[in-house]
């Protein structure tokens, strides 16, 4: 049996027994899991086994493509090693929501590996939770006396057969909190004899591993680590296909024993090997190290690497076909790592730049029966692959040069933790590739350190990003923490934020204006906030930019009663109010100062947003949505938000996108955008609990939100969860502009984008610019491209006429030159003359040009320069001179620097200066050096 005949031998097996078979969800999983990456079958399932009632069915089965690359099931290092760890695998699982239990779950799976695949039952053995001290839950008696009583009836061994274990192997959770259960894993002896009576069980041997694990959900596990009982008690097992496939492959249907089983045996690696020995002339051995420390040899080190580079392939496939892209942080990060990890063991079998990319196809014409989403994202793995791999290929041979110089000093055989630090800090070079590295050459790696250091960044990293939520009103990227209700609605601790209905209203202060601050430099106080326990100023935040506005003291202290402040902008401070930053310099503060009354809380204020700022600010917010929708309809659901900013002058909108954004696609986009916008259709904010949220809504990953949380809705248009300000109807938008489109990082575009009157203006300043352009050629708007193709073609014909006549000039201007030369001794000339208006550079260019066309030659020049204050000079020499023992800077330093000269350069060309105008004419300049020159050389 082959993989795809395995896949279809278990779904029917189950779908023969009352299962419904459901297809793989994606490796993506639900925001509210916590989990980078789908990690195993029962994921998607969780809501049915906290409610069996829930579920559209009560038994079923499915083929689920899993990733175990970070959190609690974390895989990624181990792959290579030996042959059945991987980052992504296919997990083949039958699942009971509150219908069959132990009884069934452990039967079907023996009768299916027994009876329909011809597993030999004398060589499987059976694990049960049995916990140990300290360990949740008891002994599962049940599934004890099951697996005894199957083993026995088959004429084994039930206490060899049976096996019990604790928590560690036999009771599963995802994570922290969720369903979990005690479990029952069927392992398999692959030994030679087969007769190891279970003693490599859970010993971690390749000899001796889990194929099935059949867990038994029962509990739910909450953050402190209590466990309740599920209503109903639910089944959920995972097989690893390629496991079956590969001890099926290795032993050959169960015809011989005798190499060490390998999931890489089986075909669903096949063509990917194929396909690198191709490209490489290397061909893989099926060797593993027996080592992990070892040093690998040449074989172990070449089997290694295919086993890495065609796991991490299946991954990075994968995981790219369920719109997962490499980025600087979250999944994205790890998927970058992945990537990087198998362009670093390609250079080990020396495959070709960009080699990742071409093995691709492999992938994808093997798994697309099972997986068909495959095909359709082909063209945007290999975007996205290739020009990840070009960028790591710089990143590794910088990485490699300087890998090796801290070898060189490393001391102890310990290569610094620090060290490690700075190279993946500094240049990208991935901490594992540095262990692997340096364990490679017998080297232990100062992890200690490196975690340190590491922690000290992310300590510096969390200060920034405070002092720019303090201090810095632009460019956010990211930030969508405003959608979340607390930030949302109405309370930051005592501030209530109500500008999404209102822009003006009466509050009451809440805290000092100097709090933080201290009157200063004759009554001047920097840095001015005030706290009030209501406003309409939006805070900045979720990428858009805070309000400006007034404040003004409508009760209170005399001094100040009817004075306006200034608002120059508004942030939010860390225990969620929101500050009014004053203008500190405003004449009023003294007024207040003078009063001798610092303490004023209660006072009563007005507050008024800047209307038309605001409202420039709410098109742009709302552009932003339409923007998004717009570059995901047109460019492919790919496309995901990386940051924004939103301004009343403009957006800037950055997504994940692998090539420029053409002019045409421009156009389209705008013209869908503009279609929008005329339809005038509402825009709907409303808040929700998180798991209500309406489907296709775009959350960002990185954000924790809320159980409440605001949803901004353009109906058929776009659904994003988000706490900023938009205009009622897209028509209050008025029009819309892109105007610029670059890159920011691999993977990563920005467009920068106008709306309403900022666009207007916009389009008002081309036309100035047209019109100044029309006035100035005397045609029409429409005329000016031709006119100026006609101009562009004159201008490049003169340009060639005036190179030519130039040319022709120079030519004379040397020959005439070349005439001055004077014969010098037997074989050399020499050349001593002084030219016009040269900058250095061109009489360098000048002196080399000359000396080419005299033989053996010397050549002075003298310039003034093109400011008429100062000579440059310039000597060059022939190498006969040079050989000779003459060195051009030495030369020329001796004949200026009777005239204050000053020199620097090479032994064949050196450049002077320094020499006034003022000391002597050109004539008397020229004579002295020409006789010192005369002098000089004739001492050779
Ligand atoms: N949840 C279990 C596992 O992942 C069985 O599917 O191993």
């Amino acid at each position: 049996m082959q993989s795809t005949d395995i896949r279809r031998s278990f779904l029917e097996f189950f779908a023969a027994r009352g299962h419904k078979i459901v297809p793989s969800a994606s490796l993506v999983p639900d925001p509210s899991l916590g989990l980078l990456f789908t990690n195993a079958g029962m994921n998607a399932f969780i809501p049915y086994f906290l409610n069996p009632g829930s579920s559209p069915h009560p038994r079923m089965a499915d083929t689920q493509r899993c990733l175990r690359a970070g959190g609690k099931h974390n895989d990624l290092e181990d792959v290579g090693f030996d042959g059945y760890h991987h980052t992504f695998f296919e997990m083949l699982g039958n699942w009971s929501f509150g219908d069959y239990f132990k009884e069934k779950a452990i039967r079907w799976a023996w009768e299916l590996l027994v009876q329909h695949w011809h597993f030999p039952k004398e060589r499987l053995y059976a694990t049960v939770y049995r916990p140990g001290k300290d360990e949740p839950a008891s002994f599962d008696q049940e599934a004890h006396t099951i697996w005894g009583s199957l083993f026995e009836t088959e004429g084994l061994d039930a206490d060899e057969h049976v096996l019990c274990f604790g928590e560690k192997e036999n009771f599963w959770s995802m994570g922290e909190t969720g369903p979990c259960g005690p479990c029952s894993e069927i392992h398999i002896d692959l030994t030679p004899e087969g007769n190891t009576r279970g003693k490599l069980v859970n010993r971690g041997d390749p000899r001796c591993i889990e194929i099935w694990n059949l867990v038994f959900m029962q509990f739910n596990r909450d953050r402190d680590g209590r466990l309740t009982a599920l209503p109903q008690k639910c089944v959920d097992t995972g097989m690893g296909l390629e496991r079956v496939a590969g001890i099926l492959a290795s032993t050959e249907n169960f015809s011989r024993w005798d190499r060490i089983p390998s999931n890489y045996d089986s075909d669903l690696f096949k063509n990917i090997f194929q396909k690198i020995s191709e490209m490489s002339g290397h061909h893989y051995g099926g060797t593993f190290a027996t080592n992990r420390r070892e040093q690998l040899g040449e074989d172990h080190m070449r089997d290694f690497a295919f086993r890495v580079i065609a796991d991490h392939l299946r991954a990075l496939c994968f995981a790219i076909g369920d719109g997962i892209y490499p980025r600087n942080d979250g999944r994205g990060y790890v998927l970058r790592r992945i990537l990087r990890r198998a362009v670093f063991f390609g250079r080990r079998l020396r495959l070709p730049e960009e080699f990742l990319a071409k093995l691709i196809p492999t992938v994808v014409d093997k798994m697309e029966g099972a997986f068909p989403q495959l095909r359709e994202h082909q063209g945007l793995m290999e975007k996205i692959i290739s020009s990840e791999e070009s960028q790591f290929e710089a990143i590794l041979d910088r990485g490699m040069v300087l890998f090796e110089d801290v070898c060189r000093s490393v001391k102890d055989g310990i290569f610094p933790g620090d060290q490690a630090f700075r190279l993946h800090d500094t240049y990208g070079f991935p901490f594992d590739l540095t262990c692997l590295l340096a364990e490679s050459k017998g080297f232990a790696v100062g992890r200690a350190r490196f975690e340190a250091e590491m922690q000290k960044q992310q300590s510096r990293a969390r200060q920034n990003q405070k002092k720019d939520e303090i201090c810095d009103a632009s460019y956010k990227s990211h930030e969508v923490s405003g959608a979340s209700s607390e930030s949302r609605s109405s309370f930051f601790d005592q501030t209530i934020f109500c500008g999404y209905e209102e822009l003006s209203t009466m509050a009451t202060v809440k805290s000092s204006p100097w709090s933080g601050a201290s009157p200063e430099n004759g009554g001047q106080v920097r840095d001015l906030r005030i706290v009030v326990n209501q406003t309409p100023f939006y805070a900045e935040g979720g990428g858009q930019i805070g309000d400006t506005g007034t404040l003004t003291f409508i009760e209170g202290n005399e001094n100040i009663r009817g004075k306006t402040l200034k608002v120059l902008k508004t942030t939010r401070n860390s225990s969620g109010q929101i500050e009014h930053h004053i203008d500190g310099s405003d004449a009023t503060i003294s007024d207040i100062i003078a009063s001798g009354k610092l303490e004023y809380l209660y006072e009563k204020v007005e507050l008024k947003v800047d209307e038309p700022r605001r409202w420039a600010i709410e098109r742009h917010h709302t552009a932003t949505h339409l923007l998004q929708a717009a570059l995901r309809d047109i460019l492919g659901k790919h496309v995901q938000q990386a940051g924004s900013s939103v301004t009343d002058q403009g957006i800037h909108f950055d997504f994940i996108h692998f090539e420029p954004v053409s002019l045409a696609m421009r156009d389209k986009i705008e013209e869908k955008i503009q279609d929008w916008i005329l339809s005038n259709q509402k825009v709907k904010c409303f808040e929700t609990d998180f798991d209500k949220i309406p489907k296709n809504c775009i959350a960002l990953f990185n954000e924790k939100y809320g159980d409440e949380v605001r949803v901004v809705e353009i109906e058929g248009i776009s659904t994003e969860l988000c706490g900023g300000c938009h205009v009622r109807s897209l028509g209050e938008i008025g029009t819309f502009k892109i105007i610029s489109e670059s890159a920011i990082s691999s993977g990563v575009r920005r467009i920068g984008a106008v709306a309403g009157k900022v666009a207007h203006k916009w389009f008002q300043e081309q036309v100035k610019v047209l019109q100044y352009l029309s006035q100035k050629f005397s045609v029409k708007n429409e005329d000016l491209p031709e006119k100026i193709d006609q101009l562009c073609g004159q201008l490049s014909r003169l340009e060639t006429e005036l190179r030519s006549h130039r040319h022709d000039k120079e030519k004379q201007i040397m020959e005439s030159l070349c005439g001055q030369a004077e014969t010098y001794g037997q074989d050399s000339q020499l050349l001593c003359v002084h030219v016009d208006g040269r900058e250095p550079r061109e009489l360098r260019a000048l002196a080399t040009s000359l000396l080419r066309r005299l033989k053996n030659g010397v050549v002075f020049l003298l310039a003034t320069a093109p400011d008429d204050q100062t000579y440059h000079t310039a000597l060059a020499l022939a190498p006969v001179w040079i050989e000779r023992g003459f060195q051009a800077q030495q030369c020329l330093g001796k004949i200026i620097e009777k005239w204050n000269g000053k020199c620097g350069g090479k032994h064949d060309l050196a450049m002077g200066g320094g020499i006034s105008v003022l000391s002597a004419s050109p004539q008397k300049i020229l004579d002295s050096c020409r006789s010192d020159m005369k002098s000089l050389f004739s001492s050779s």
